[in-house]
């Protein structure tokens, strides 16, 4: 029998390189400590599956299933959302294969980002903003609770911004909106392109 685990990936750049946007700060708590909270949740939950299958314990499935499913998409989602940025650029704007898609779907990147920052601002608590597409490539924007709530299935992110106040709050205080503005200019849309096209 096999067990699996999750580990902590490196940020692909250094901890202040999304700076004025993202503090140095919030970067190192953001992934040092939140990002490795839910590696080691998932990785809890995992081990408890795989100690129950061997007869070791007893669980409760259900409870061990909903942490694993929070803690799991909080490692996956973390995981794309540092590589989904970088340094700060003006006037940042998607183009090749997802530009073009993004404006058939859309109508242009100003619709997309209208309707991705109001869904960002919209979480209720604690959430995410993702771009994904389905099977067919159509773009669809989602409005995560949690980690976890409101995905669809088999549906991929290619984009995902956090709206966790662990994620600005040390930076921009109680002014999400003005988060959400600036966020925009470390999105690495090469990234995206990247998703879009596997
Ligand atoms: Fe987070």
């Amino acid at each position: 029998m096999e067990i699996k685990k999750v580990e902590l990936p490196p940020l692909p750049y250094k901890y202040n390189e999304l700076e004025p946007v993202i503090s140095e700060r919030i970067m190192r708590l953001h992934h040092d400590k939140h990002h490795l909270a839910y590696v080691k949740g998932a990785n809890s939950a995992l081990e408890k599956l795989y100690k129950f299958r061997k007869g070791e314990i007893e669980i409760n499935v259900r409870e061990v299933l909903r942490d694993l499913s929070f803690h799991m998409n909080g490692h996956v989602l973390h995981s794309i959302f540092w590589k989904n940025m970088r340094k700060p650029e003006e006037n940042n704007s998607p183009g090749g294969e997802i530009g073009d898609r993004i404006e058939k779907v859309f109508g242009s990147f100003e619709n997309l980002k209208k309707e991705f920052s109001a869904s960002a601002k919209s979480v209720e608590g604690v959430g995410w903003a993702i771009l994904a597409k389905d099977e067919e490539n159509y773009l669809y924007v989602l409005n995560i609770e949690k980690h976890n709530l409101m995905h669809i299935a088999g549906f991929k992110p290619l984009l995902v911004l956090d709206v966790w106040e662990h994620a600005f709050y040390l930076d921009y205080e109680n002014n999400k909106a003005s988060y959400i503005e600036n966020w925009w200019k470390v999105v690495n849309w090469d990234d995206v392109e990247k998703r879009f096209k596997e």
